[in-house]
């Protein structure tokens, strides 16, 4: 099992790989799923309210029999939350069968933005860390425009911006990446394995191919193009939200944080050949706003 970790800005830590419980666990039962993850070596689980299934990630929990320290658990505030924020966190935290949360998100600035509420959302979420309701409170989705409206009046910096990071959508997520760290914000990245996913045969083939074979080469064990975009997130201190309905690609994923290291050229070349292709599954917006601005 993976023990890398990544410091927050508030002391806490968050281990590297999350189990994610959306996208294809989406509305359905994430109990098999999240004690089979834990059983294989994860210990943070990402949830949410949207994704209507945080019983069944509780239950995955309590039936693999970790302790409740040994994990890590996030979950995430609806889009349009019903009622005060607090208490939709406190129906959540019966949901998963748990008294506290390790790091609880605003899930997207969408409504809040649309609705001039930003700074009242983020001042509720401070009052939810106070409380020792969430170990740690972040967002998700948020763009550096975002961050900018929430650091104006915060008491507590986010200690995590989730957000879709891959090599295709580097050309412009690398603006909000470079905020985050400058302000000791951890990027979280989902959607990392969209180069061979949801958009293969793009340009970044021959490289994911090429520092692939190198490292298996290097390791003596079979390294993959997936391992290859979450080894890149790894240098670049990101942590990574994945999923897998495969025992072994959830070992796979784990095995990362102890391959040898991509080389700077290999860094670049990702970077480069990424963004040669603009594919975003969801942070779609992002793009809009910059062609906007130029
Ligand atoms: N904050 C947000 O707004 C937001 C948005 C989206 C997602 N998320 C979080 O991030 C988590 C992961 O998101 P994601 O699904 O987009 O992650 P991803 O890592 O990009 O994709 C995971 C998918 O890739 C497939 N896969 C794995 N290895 C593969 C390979 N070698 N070749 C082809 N397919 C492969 C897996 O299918 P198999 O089952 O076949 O392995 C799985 O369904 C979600 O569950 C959720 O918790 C958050």
């Amino acid at each position: 099992m993976s023990s890398l970790t990544f410091s927050l800005n508030d002391g806490n830590s968050i281990p590297w790989l999350g189990f994610g419980t959306g996208t294809a666990l989406y509305s359905k039962d994430a109990a098999a799923a999240v004690k089979s993850a834990i059983e294989t070596g994860v210990t943070h689980l990402d949830g949410a309210q949207l994704y209507r299934n945080e019983e069944s990630l509780g239950d995955g929990v309590k039936q693999s029999g970790i302790a409740r320290e040994k994990v890590f658990i996030t979950t995430k505030l609806a889009e349009t939350p019903d009622g005060a924020i607090k208490s939709t966190l406190e129906t959540s935290l019966k949901k998963l069968g748990v008294d506290y949360v390790d790091l609880f998100l605003i899930h997207s600035p969408a409504v809040a933005m649309k609705e001039g509420k930003l700074k009242q959302w983020w001042k509720e979420m401070e009052q939810i860390k106070k409380e020792g309701l969430a170990k740690s409170i972040g967002v998700s989705n948020f763009t550096v425009e975002h961050l900018q409206i929430v650091l104006e009046d915060a008491t507590v910096v986010p200690a995590v911006n989730q957000i879709e990071l891959h090599p295709y959508v580097w050309d412009t997520a690398s603006q909000i990446y470079s905020f985050c760290r400058e302000k000791g914000i951890v990027v979280e990245s989902y959607g990392a394995l969209t180069p061979i996913f949801r958009a293969a045969g793009g340009p970044l083939d021959p490289v994911l191919v090429s520092a692939s074979e190198r490292l298996s080469k290097e390791s003596g064990i079979s390294v993959s193009s997936g391992q290859v975009l979450f080894k890149w997130l790894i240098q670049k201190g990101v942590v990574v939200v994945t999923t897998s309905s495969k025992v072994s690609r959830i070992k796979e994923a784990l095995s990362t944080a102890s391959l040898p290291d991509l080389t700077s050229d290999e860094i670049v070349a990702i970077e480069t050949e990424g963004s040669k292709l603009h594919k975003s599954a969801l942070m779609y917006y992002v793009k809009q706003v910059q062609e906007h601005k130029e």
